[in-house]
Order: C-alpha cells, then structure tokens, then sequence
C-alpha cells in the first residue's frame, strides 16, 4: 500500500500555488453536458475524482482530454443517457450529473449513490427538486428512472441549504422552460462559480451566493475558456499545517474572502494572516492558543471540509478547544487515529473536546476518508519523530500531490508508492 513519511518539527517556509477546487470542478464537468461546443477548463485539478467525472463523461459520448492543467471537454454529440452502477460508486457526487443529463436529454438512468464515508447521504432533496421541475423518478431497486420531456421553472424552496441539491437544480433548470427559483440555496463559493462558468458559456444565472438563485432556462450554451476557482479546503488545509508546525507560508491564489471562518480561527489562536490580490500568507511563531467552540455550519459558517484539520492544528495549542459538527454524522473518524499520535481527544456525539498536548509522537497511521486523511498529515509536521500515513485513496481524491506541496514548504515528506 502506498504511504506518506513525514517527518515532523520543522517549521514550514515557502509558497505553494493553489490547485483548481475539487467541489467545483466537479459540478462544472456536469455542467458540460449541456454545452453544444467545446468548453476549455483552465487550473482543472488532476484528482481522482475528476477522473471519475471524466469516466462518466466519456460512458455517454463525449471527449475529453487533457492539455497540461487545461481539460478540454466537448459535449456537442451524446450517445447515452445512462450512468452504470459502478461509475456512480465510483464517487458520491455522481448525482449531479442526473440534472445535466435530464435537461439535455429528457430523461436518464443511475443508480442511487450510497452511503459514504461520512455516513448516510441522502438525495431527497435533489430528487423532490427535480420531480417539482416536472421529471418523473422511479426508484426501483437502487436504480432511478427519470423521465422529463419538457421541465419546467418554478420556486423550489430547498429544507436545507444543501450544496449539491442546489447544483443539481441549477443544472436542470438551464434546460426547464421559464424561471426556476432556488430558495434556500446554498451560499458556497463553488456554487457562485457554477453561475459564473454556466453564464460564460451563454447562460442566464442570478443570486448565486445568496440564498435565492434564479434560473432564466432555455437559453442555447456554447463553448468557451472558464477558470476553475481555487480550492478554498487546500487551502485551508495548509494553513492549518502552518498553525501546526509553525513558520511562514504564502499560499499562492488563495482568496480570502472564501476562507474568512477559518482565517478567523486561526488568528484567534495566534497566528498572523495577510492576504492581497495575489494570495494569503500566514505567520505562526511559538505554540498557539486554542480557540473559541467551532460549529460547523453552511458556509459562510465554518466549513465541515476544514474541521479535521483545523482540529489538527491545535492538538497541540494551549488549552482546550471543543468542535460541534452538525452537517455530517460520521466525521470524526480520524479522532481515533489522531489519537494514536499522542492527541488528547474526547468525543461525544457531535461534540469532540480536544485539549492542547505538550508533544505528539510519530506513528503508524490510516486515512479514513478525504479530510481526515489530509487532518494526519497536518498532525505528523508537528509530531516528534516519523509518522505513516497509509490508505492514501481517500487523499488522492482531493488533493493533486500533497507531498508536493507539503515539500515545496519545506515538509519532510517521502511518498512510497505501493509495488504492483
Ligand atoms: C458538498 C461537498 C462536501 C461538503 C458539503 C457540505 C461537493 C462535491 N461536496 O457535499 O465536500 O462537505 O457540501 O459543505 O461539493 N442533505 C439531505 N438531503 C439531500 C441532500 C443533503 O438531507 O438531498 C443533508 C446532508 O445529509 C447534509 C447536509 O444536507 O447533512 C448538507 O449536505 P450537502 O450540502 O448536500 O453536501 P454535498 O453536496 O453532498
């Protein structure tokens, strides 16, 4: 099996530039589905996950291919309207090509993604979305049946503000006939950035970022260049490997004004955060604080995707922080392997109560899913000794080269590919 060593207690020094966002690539490679022409992602991450986008993109027809950082996907000839049941395992976000396919075709084929690694995630919100558009679903036996020959706009008002039931209603309604109207759509920054690629290839998309987005539908897209965002968790993450490990880092593209919860934390607990037009820079000097309860909570709330490694960054601060996580019920599996490392960790519920330990210790250690496995890593560059991290799928789904960029801030870090 592959692994990371990483050898901690170095403080890190240097820049690294920040990859394209996993959370809205992937969205935006759904969305090419309903472009007739050839749309030219710049800044695309290379993770597993887009490979996974591409696989499905490829099952019903189109190309793709890839030119250095830029994916080039055209979308102008479809052969299928079908997702098989091992490209949705794949990965759980596969559902948001359901509202792509249903506005481009009329109708579509999956199966219902299940559970996860961060336990049950349902779809009712997507799927009662897409039947108020006017699409006929049929669960049958794990699979959905979606007939939809002509959607519909109207008011959708979303129970929660979830993330991707608002991209998939974004998706359909491009192709429903009059105005869709998302209410209590999710706020995240990757959903403005959907907007933003969607109205550059002709679309006409309002109010994303605030929690009323409208849909103008019907509109011809054609193809074109689009930036992908820079992905605020990558980011997130090494700024908390700063808090860690201490020293000085410039994260290169950052934005601030997508990671101010997590910024905020961290200059509670101490460290020094600038940013300009060109990216953020974080100073840490000495052993930080800890902070005040973190809940996590829609954005612009703390995000769910940054609570296990902020969590790592302060196992080792002064004093005792406690975290509430209300979005995801099994997020907390990293605690355990945390704890392996020297952590003081309590858990109970949703409630976890770290308090700052004098050391950590190296340790053999395993990801249990995307961010968690990235909250180790963080751990082990403030750790005595060499830490293990093995059963590095779940990184590699969101991370393009973690040991890159760890390195290039000056980590001790070896990547050990596992032998064929
Ligand atoms: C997206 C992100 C994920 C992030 C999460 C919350 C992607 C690819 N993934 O996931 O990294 O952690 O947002 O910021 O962008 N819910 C329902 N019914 C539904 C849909 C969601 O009850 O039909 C609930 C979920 O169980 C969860 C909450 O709503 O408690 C938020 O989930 P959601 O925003 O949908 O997350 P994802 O889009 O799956």
């Amino acid at each position: 099996m592959s692994q990371l060593l990483i050898r901690g207690g170095r403080p890190l020094e240097g820049e690294v530039s920040i990859q394209g966002s996993k959370n809205s690539v992937l969205p935006i490679l759904a969305a090419t589905l309903l472009i007739r022409g050839q749309v030219e992602l710049e800044r695309c991450p290379r993770l597993r996950d887009v490979e996974a986008s591409i696989r499905i993109l490829r099952s019903l027809g189109c190309e793709a291919r890839w030119e250095g950082d830029r994916l080039m996907v055209d979308a102008s000839v479809l052969g299928d309207w079908s997702i098989s049941d091992s490209l949705m395992r794949e990965m759980r976000s596969s559902v948001v090509f359901l509202g792509a396919i249903l506005a481009r075709c009329g109708k579509a084929l999956c199966s219902m993604p299940g559970g996860c690694e961060l336990g049950p995630r349902p779809i009712d919100l997507h799927l009662a979305g897409l039947r108020a558009l006017g699409a006929e679903i049929v669960e049958d036996g794990g699979v959905l049946r979606c007939e939809a020959p002509h959607l519909r706009g109207r008011e959708i008002v979303l129970a929660t503000p979830s993330v991707g039931a608002t991209e998939n209603l974004m998706l359909a309604g491009c192709g429903a006939e009059g105005e869709t109207v998302i209410s209590n759509a999710a706020r995240e920054p990757e959903i403005v950035d959907l907007q933003e690629f969607l109205n550059a290839c002709g679309a006409e998309v309002r109010g994303a970022g605030t929690g009323t987005v409208r849909i103008a539908g019907g509109k011809a897209l054609h193809g074109g260049t689009y930036p992908v965002m820079p992905d605020r968790i990558v980011a997130a993450t090494y700024l908390c490997a700063a808090a860690s490990a201490g020293g000085e880092v410039f994260l290169r593209d950052a934005r601030s004004a997508d990671l101010s919860a997590v910024t905020a934390v961290l200059e509670e607990c101490g460290c020094a955060v600038t940013s300009d037009n060109a990216g953020i820079r974080c100073v840490s000097r000495g052993r930080i604080r800890a902070a005040s309860p973190i809940r996590t909570a829609p954005y612009p709330g703390f995000p769910t995707d940054a609570q296990a490694v902020l969590m790592a960054a302060l196992l080792r601060a002064n004093g005792t922080t406690i975290f509430e996580e209300n979005l995801f019920e099994n997020r907390y599996r990293h605690v355990e392997e945390l704890v392996r490392m020297g952590a003081d960790i309590r858990v109970s519920g949703r409630v976890a109560v770290v308090t700052g330990v004098e050391r950590l210790h190296g340790a053999a250690v395993e990801c249990t899913d995307l961010r968690g496995g990235a909250a180790l890593c963080v751990a082990a560059l403030a750790a005595e000794g060499e830490t293990r991290v093995g059963n590095l799928r779940h990184i590699d789904r969101g991370y393009e080269d973690l040991r890159r960029d760890l390195g290039n801030l000056g980590a001790e870090i070896v990547r050990e590919e596992a032998r064929a």
